[in-house]
């Protein structure tokens, strides 16, 4: 019977041994209620009382060096599978992948970011309003008076007869004096829409930035040498500016700011058409009146304010000639900037 026992052993080891040996078949084969092992030890009834407590300490230490053994090979094969995938699944690193496109921000974006920073640097911070808005802000609060022609259905989109979509970024203006009292220096950009049929130059929606300065003395030089800074800023050094004498009911007086043309320094060219001047802004000293309906009064503190129109700079800046190109997103375009 010990030989019996040994040869089981042997037998079992070198099976274990093998490289692709199978672990499971060997235990059931083995270890198993039917194993080799097992049905020695059912034998054991046969034997002296002698012999049996040594036989069977024997049969314990085979079945747990056969135990240990399988547990070994398993660590091995676990470890083996693991360097296997390691090497297989390699990442290389330096291999060429699929190009991801990623997209970029908007040029109209980039202008509206760009003028936030340059008047931020000059001690503005951002005001918002809605663009829904009420009759009263955008007409009424900024000296516009019933019959002006800006408030004709033609020009406005109304949603009731006291609700419309904001016409321009001005409405702002009164809100934020509404609140706030002087000094107040604020910059307004966000969307404004006219009932303008699409062309080249039009568009039922467009951006606008608004500015206001209200405090103590406040004048028409003020107003120019912001504007100037800004220019100069946002176009180049060499930049230059003219005011052209205008009507706004809510300035007065008012003026159309024009830039020298930054491609042609003002000899005349195609992006300014021969003028060598380029139409950027509305401006003017805010309205008397508008700085009284809205709290604040027109004896001690002044103001100016302006408005431009964000597509005009973008269009400007990049030489695009038809404004639908900024709406289309046409990736085609747009990848351009
Ligand atoms: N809101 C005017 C427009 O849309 C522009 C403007 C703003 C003019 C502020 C003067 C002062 O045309």
């Amino acid at each position: 019977m010990k030989e019996l026992l040994k040869s089981i052993k042997e037998k079992a080891m070198q099976q274990l041994a093998a490289e692709d040996a199978n672990i499971e078949e060997i235990r059931i084969k083995y270890l198993g209620k039917k194993g080799e092992l097992t049905s020695v030890l059912r034998g054991m009834g046969q034997l002296s009382a002698e012999e049996r407590p040594k036989i069977g300490q024997l049969a314990n230490e085979i079945r747990e060096s056969i135990e240990k053994a399988i547990e070994g090979k398993s660590i091995q094969i676990k470890q083996r599978t693991l360097d296997k995938a390691l090497k297989n699944e390699k990442i290389d690193v330096t291999m060429p992948s699929n190009m991801q496109t990623i997209g970029h921000i908007h040029p109209l974006t980039v202008v509206q970011r760009e003028l936030e920073e340059i008047f931020i640097g000059m001690g503005f911070s951002i005001a918002e309003g809605p663009e829904v808005e009420y009759d009263y802000y955008n007409f009424q609060a900024l000296n516009i008076p019933e019959n002006h022609p800006a408030r004709d259905t033609q020009d406005t989109f109304y949603i009731t007869d006291k609700i419309l979509l904001r016409s321009q970024t001005s409405p702002v203006q009164a809100r934020t004096m509404e609140k706030q009292k002087p000094p107040i220096r604020i910059i307004s950009p966000g969307r404004v829409y006219r009932s303008d049929a699409v062309d080249a130059t039009h568009s039922p929606l467009f951006h606008q930035l608004e500015g206001l300065v209200v405090d103590k003395g406040i004048t028409m030089g003020d107003l120019k040498g912001m504007l100037e800074l800004f220019a100069k800023n946002m176009f180049g050094e060499g930049t230059k500016m003219r005011f052209r004498p205008h009507h706004f009911p809510f300035t007065e007086p008012s003026a159309e700011v024009d830039v020298s043309c930054f491609v042609c320094g003002g000899k005349g060219c195609r992006l300014c058409k021969g003028e060598g001047w380029i139409e950027l802004l509305g401006a003017g000293m805010v309205h008397p009146n508008v700085l009284r309906i809205c709290g604040i009064d027109p004896e001690i503190y002044s103001g100016f304010a302006f408005g431009l129109g964000i597509e005009r700079i973008v269009m400007t800046k990049y030489g695009i000639d038809d404004m639908r190109l900024l709406y289309e997103n046409d990736v085609r375009f747009l990848s351009q900037f």
